[in-house]
């Protein structure tokens, strides 16, 4: 596994996926957050938040904490959500010593390999809930839907740069692990392009699976109600009984 798509390729994230592109999809998972709660959402800790695309259209007076394994996503996050604390660390094991009304894992769950992982990821968010607190989780695909197949995109930066990506989403084994393919052509300010092969070994896992951690964890679930899914991704959306 590469994965140069989070460390030396983090400053192309602006321009290949526009954060102003995320400001419907970031009010539409605050609203599920809030759909999860019996008290307002103030506060909620992002967990894999990459560039901070999504924590870029949160309202100033929600206080958000965003998280990251690799220090060169949450430098480009710092510049795009600027006052923001940011927490560079494995989700699977961070311990900030502090509660949040909610915690949102959106696009990261697949990166988490074994059944064990999500288990840790759930613990995590549990740790930082306080009583009450509704968990987020929309992982990109689960076992019963995973698919083959290839997406595209890109976009042109203010500041001269254009990139343009393909992604090739091979067949998945019988328990859900498969390979994507990333092509990245990027094109600086000064008009010279390169082009990144990078390679990620991902993993679907059962949707049985996540509602016995979440159950097992002391979560019940909840109906998120008419959207069961964004851009393919799946909600799952949990409340902290104890
Ligand atoms: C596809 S991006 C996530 C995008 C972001 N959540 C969003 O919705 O815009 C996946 C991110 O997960 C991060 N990541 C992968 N494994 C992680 C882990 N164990 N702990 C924290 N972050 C992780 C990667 O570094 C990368 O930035």
């Amino acid at each position: 596994m590469s994965e140069q798509a989070y460390t030396s390729l983090a400053s192309w994230w602006p321009v290949l996926s526009p954060p102003q592109d995320y400001d419907e999809l970031a009010v539409l998972l605050m609203g599920v957050m809030q759909q999860g709660l019996t008290r307002p959402l103030k506060s909620f800790l992002e967990l894999g938040s990459a560039t901070g695309h999504l924590g870029s259209h949160v309202p100033e007076q929600i206080e958000l904490v965003l998280n990251d394994i690799r220090p060169e996503m949450l430098e480009v996050s710092r510049a795009l959500c600027p006052g923001r604390e940011h927490v560079c660390g494995d989700l699977r094991t961070l311990n900030l010593d502090r509660r949040f009304d909610a915690v949102l894992i959106h696009d990261v769950l697949m990166y988490l390999l074994t059944p064990e992982d999500i288990e840790a990821a759930i613990q995590t968010a549990k740790r930082h809930l306080s009583p009450g607190g509704a968990l987020l989780l929309v992982p990109d695909a689960v076992l019963e839907t995973v698919q083959p197949g290839i997406a595209q995109g890109g976009g042109d930066s203010p500041d001269g740069r254009s990139a343009r990506f393909l992604e090739w989403h091979h067949e998945p084994d019988a328990q859900g692990a498969f390979r994507v393919d990333f092509s990245f052509l990027l094109r600086e300010a000064n008009g010279e392009i390169h082009q990144v092969h990078d390679v990620h070994q991902l993993q679907a896992h059962p949707y049985a699976l996540y509602e016995r951690l979440l159950e097992e964890a002391g979560f019940e679930l909840v109906d998120p109600g008419e959207l069961a899914e964004v851009h393919g991704g799946l909600l799952i959306l949990a409340k902290l009984t104890d």
